[in-house]
């Protein structure tokens, strides 16, 4: 899907732009997303469960290109990718009103309003994206600056999955709940 790219101010006055990821891009997405699994606290997957080569990523994003429901779109800098917003539509007819929305920004880039950017982006995107009813995604009970950043772009919390994220390594021992969130797109008709 051809989307039309953004441009956004940082809390600093930098500007940067936010575009679709494409094929050509996927070497410096990987590099991206190396960063953010080794340093961000509140995601799943560690660095090394998250890694993926470059031909994966590649994949990825040809084969979402074409999908209205999908995008993957970043965040530049000075030509530098430092966020990167992901929505993936599902597989099922009965699912496919439901997007699943995940967000990242690089740790040298955060609380300049990037994050904000890239989500209002990707709510954009999905409010013309036909048949599109609801953003869900998951955020661990700990991350407050990702809470406070969907509740304030609207989304609601949905639930609670008590104690479902381990700790994040061995000398550690914090297990903490997941809280569900969505938003609804019933002001588009
Ligand atoms: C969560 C994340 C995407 C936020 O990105 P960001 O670019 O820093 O976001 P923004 O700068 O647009 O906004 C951050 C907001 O959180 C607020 N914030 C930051 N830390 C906070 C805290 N401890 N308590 C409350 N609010 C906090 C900031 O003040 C800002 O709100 P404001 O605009 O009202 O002042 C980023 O920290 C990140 O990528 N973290 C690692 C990956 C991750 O956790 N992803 C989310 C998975 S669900």
């Amino acid at each position: 899907m051809r989307r039309p790219n953004q441009i956004f101010q940082t809390k600093s006055g930098l500007t940067g732009t936010i575009a679709t990821a494409r094929g050509r891009d996927a070497k410096s997405l990987q590099t991206f997303r190396r960063a953010l699994h080794s340093a961000a606290k509140h995601l799943n997957a560690s660095a090394v469960e998250a890694h993926e080569g470059w031909w994966d990523v590649y994949s990825t994003l040809r084969r979402l290109q074409n999908d209205p429901k999908s995008m993957i779109a970043v965040a530049r800098l000075a030509g530098r990718i430092v966020g990167e917003v992901q929505v993936r539509g599902a597989r099922y007819r009965r699912l496919q009103h439901d997007v699943r929305l995940g967000l990242g920004v690089h740790h040298d880039f955060t609380q300049q309003g990037i994050g904000a950017a890239l989500l209002s982006y990707a709510i954009e995107a999905m409010r013309s994206a036909d048949g599109v009813k609801r953003i869900s995604l998951a955020v661990h009970g700990d991350n407050i600056a990702a809470q406070h950043l969907y509740r304030k772009a609207g989304f609601a919390q949905e639930g609670r999955r008590k104690g479902a994220i381990g700790p994040i390594d061995a000398r550690n021992d914090v297990v903490v709940d997941e809280i569900l969130m969505a938003l609804y797109l019933d002001d588009k008709g």
